[in-house]
């Protein structure tokens, strides 16, 4: 298997030659990539977690470094300021000497503000990163240029061998979370319990998961961006949906499964789900439209309800009405890669031109035509929402919904089922699947 060591100069080198294209077609001869500013809490000298710019990212995988900035310019070594602050009241970030430190020119700063004079010496240079009043005397040409973020995004879709393999393991990491949040569901554990579980399977810390864990148990399942974690398991627990992830190099994998706690009925509509969410997978091939995909997944969720006996009417008509998003009232899925919602979802070419989304689908985050390298999410849902449910009673179809069957399920919540899935040229590759298959 490649190490990302061995993997990681090809990485650089496409890196380069799309960021030379980008800064060639936009004018510019510099860039300065800040990694992020640790912000203070309002009246507190307490910070929120530091999120780090994901340009810096892309370059160098430092997730935790404040105040760093990579200076690039065509054809010269990559400089990486790198601050590293005299403060005996925190630990200061140690001098990075991982497989990818020997590919940057590292200089040491002392406090954030030296890297000023470093940056004032670039020729015609662009900011990456969130404007700071202080920036305005530091002779940036521009601040995040439209024009430039497209170009630097829109490649960004297709990833290298590096970042695939990235992902990988960023999938094996965060299966081995959802193997352990199994276990504990199944031994009857809280919400709280099952989250403390995945961390301590995925060697996570908070600050460090992709995005927050979605840790639901029973009606909870329904609510599609659950934050909470109730610390104490519920007198019965039906069903469970985690929706979590790993991360690896500042790559993430997002991964979402539902269980019940016996063989019941319930347990035959996730049988369903896990079918079709697999024929969708299979769609992920290049050159189809991911539009397509979305609404393939709608018919084929209408199609379930309908042998599930939960809706009276012939697929097609479900999609077009909208009562089969009344069930799956979400997209099939997005772009995945340094950003969980990763960006360029409805940029159809270089120059930014954007794709809509198909009428009817507000949420659906990408509209591209897929190519090989892309890294999608497939996650089709089916949930008994009441505010969605409620909105149905007074629509046309109303009637062509089996009432009886909805308040037998409504219990469980809902169901979504997420993979991670790279276009290849051939049978797409199931990150998540293969993840799970090697740790059984
Ligand atoms: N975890 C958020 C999502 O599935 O899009
Ligand atoms: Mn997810
Ligand atoms: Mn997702």
């Amino acid at each position: 298997m490649p190490t990302l060591d061995s993997l990681f100069p090809a990485h650089l080198q496409t890196l380069r030659s799309r960021t030379d294209e980008a800064m060639a077609a936009c004018g510019f001869d510099s860039l300065a990539i800040h990694s992020g500013r640790l912000w203070m809490q309002f009246l507190d000298d307490q910070p929120y977690p530091f999120k780090v710019n994901p340009h810096f990212k892309a370059w160098a995988p430092l997730t935790d470094a404040p105040d760093c900035w990579i200076l690039y310019q065509p054809a010269k070594p990559i400089r990486l300021l790198f601050l590293q602050p005299n403060d005996y009241w925190h630990k200061p970030p140690a001098l990075p000497t991982d497989y990818w430190a020997q590919h940057f020119s590292i200089e040491v700063i002392r406090e954030a503000s030296e890297a000023r004079r470093p940056i004032t010496r670039l020729p015609n240079c662009a900011l990456i990163g969130e404007w700071q009043a202080e920036y305005s005397e530091w002779g940036f040409a521009a601040g995040n240029p439209n024009t430039l973020l497209d170009r630097l995004h829109y490649p960004r879709a297709r990833k290298t061998e590096y970042e695939l393999e990235c992902q990988r393991q960023a999938s094996l990491r965060g299966a081995r979370g959802h193997k352990a949040a199994e276990r504990a569901f199944r031994s009857g554990a809280s919400e709280y319990e099952i989250h403390i579980e995945f961390m301590r399977a995925s060697q996570h810390t908070e600050a460090g998961l992709p995005y927050p864990n979605i840790i639901a148990l029973n009606e909870n399942t329904a609510v599609l961006h659950y934050q909470h974690q109730e610390i104490v398991a519920p007198l019965q627990s039906r069903s469970f949906l985690i929706d979590a992830g790993g991360e690896v190099a500042g790559y993430s994998s997002d991964i979402t499964r539902t269980y019940s706690t016996v063989n019941d009925e319930f347990q035959t509509l996730i049988d369903g789900m896990h079918k079709l969410q697999l024929e969708v997978c299979d769609e992920v091939r290049p050159g189809v439209d991911y539009a397509n995909v979305h609404l393939s997944a709608h018919r084929k969720i209408a199609q379930l309800l309908r042998d599930s006996d939960i809706i009276a009417t012939a697929p097609d008509d479900a999609v077009a009405s909208g009562l089969s998003g009344i069930f799956f009232p979400h997209g099939i899925g997005h772009l995945l890669g340094l950003q969980v919602h990763d960006v360029s979802g409805f940029t159809i070419n270089i120059d930014g031109k954007q794709k809509a989304r198909p009428p009817g689908h507000p949420y659906l985050r990408l509209t591209r035509t897929l190519e090989p390298g892309f890294v999608v999410t497939i996650e089709p849902g089916l949930y008994f929402i009441d505010s969605l449910l409620e909105s149905a009673r007074s629509a046309a179809f109303a009637r062509e919904i089996n009432w009886k069957q909805v308040e037998r399920f409504k219990p469980y919540g809902g169901i979504r089922i997420e993979d991670n899935v790279a276009c290849t040229t051939g049978v797409p590759e199931n990150l998540t699947r293969d993840a799970f298959a090697k740790l059984s």
